[in-house]
C-alpha cells in the first residue's frame, strides 16, 4: 500500500493520475480512486495498491487507519511552496510516527512535486531532514505536469518496501 499525504494542493492526486494515465490531467477530483497496479506492469513485479489522501473528503480517523495499513508513505510537498516543506517536519513526520510502532516503522519517501515550476532544486533544504529522520528512505523531485521522475517515484516506493535497508539515495536532477 502506498499512501500520499499532504494538505495544500501539492499535487498528490495529480501525481497518481499522471502515473496511471501517463499524461497530466488538467482537472482532478479531490481524491483519486483507490487503484491496484498489477504486478506485471510494475518495476519490481509486485501488485501495488495506491491510496490518495484528501483532507476535505476524509476524517483524521480515516487518515490514521490508512497510515496504519500502509507499507510505504509518500509525503508530498511542492518545491515552490516553503510552507509545504516545513510541514513535512512540523506536521507529517510526527503525525506518522505517533501512529506507527517504533519497531515496525513504515518507510517514508519525500516527494517534491511541481519541479517544472522552479529552476532551483529543493535538495539543500531536504538533505538535513533526510539526515535527521532514519525512516526517510529516499527523496525525489518530480513533476506530475511534465511526467518527470513519476515512474522513478513509483519504483523507489516499491523498493523501499522490498529492500528497505538500502542506503539513502537522492537522485540527481535529470533533464
Ligand atoms: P488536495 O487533494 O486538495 O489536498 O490537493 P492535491 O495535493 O491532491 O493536489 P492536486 O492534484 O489537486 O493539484 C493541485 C493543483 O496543482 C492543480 O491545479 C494541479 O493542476 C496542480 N499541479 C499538480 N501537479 C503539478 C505539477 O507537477 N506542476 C504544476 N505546474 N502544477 C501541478
Ligand atoms: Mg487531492
Amino acid at each position: 500500500k502506498i499512501i500520499y499525504t499532504e494538505k495544500t494542493k501539492v499535487g498528490k492526486t495529480s501525481l497518481i493520475m499522471s502515473l496511471v494515465s501517463e499524461e497530466f490531467p488538467d482537472e482532478v477530483p479531490l481524491r483519486a480512486e483507490e487503484i491496484t497496479i498489477p504486478a506485471d506492469v510494475t518495476p519490481e513485479r509486485v501488485p501495488t495498491h495506491i491510496v490518495d489522501y484528501s483532507e476535505a473528503e476524509q476524517s483524521d480517523e480515516q487518515l490514521y487507519q490508512e497510515i496504519s495499513k500502509a507499507n510505504v508513505i509518500c509525503i508530498v510537498y511542492s518545491v515552490n511552496n516553503k510552507k509545504s516543506i516545513e510541514k513535512v517536519t512540523s506536521h507529517w513526520i510526527p503525525l506518522i510516527n505517533d501512529r506507527t510502532d517504533k519497531d515496525s516503522r513504515v518507510p517514508l519517501i519525500l516527494v517534491g512535486n511541481k519541479s517544472d515550476l522552479v529552476e532551483h532544486s529543493s535538495m539543500e533544504t531536504i538533505l538535513p531532514i533526510m539526515n535527521q529522520y532514519q525512516d526517510i528512505e529516499t527523496c525525489v523531485e518530480c513533476s506530475a505536469k511534465n511526467l518527470k521522475n513519476i515512474s522513478e517515484l513509483f519504483y523507489y516506493a516499491q523498493k523501499a518496501v522490498l529492500h528497505p535497508t538500502g542506503p539513502l539515495y537522492c537522485p540527481e536532477e535529470k533533464e
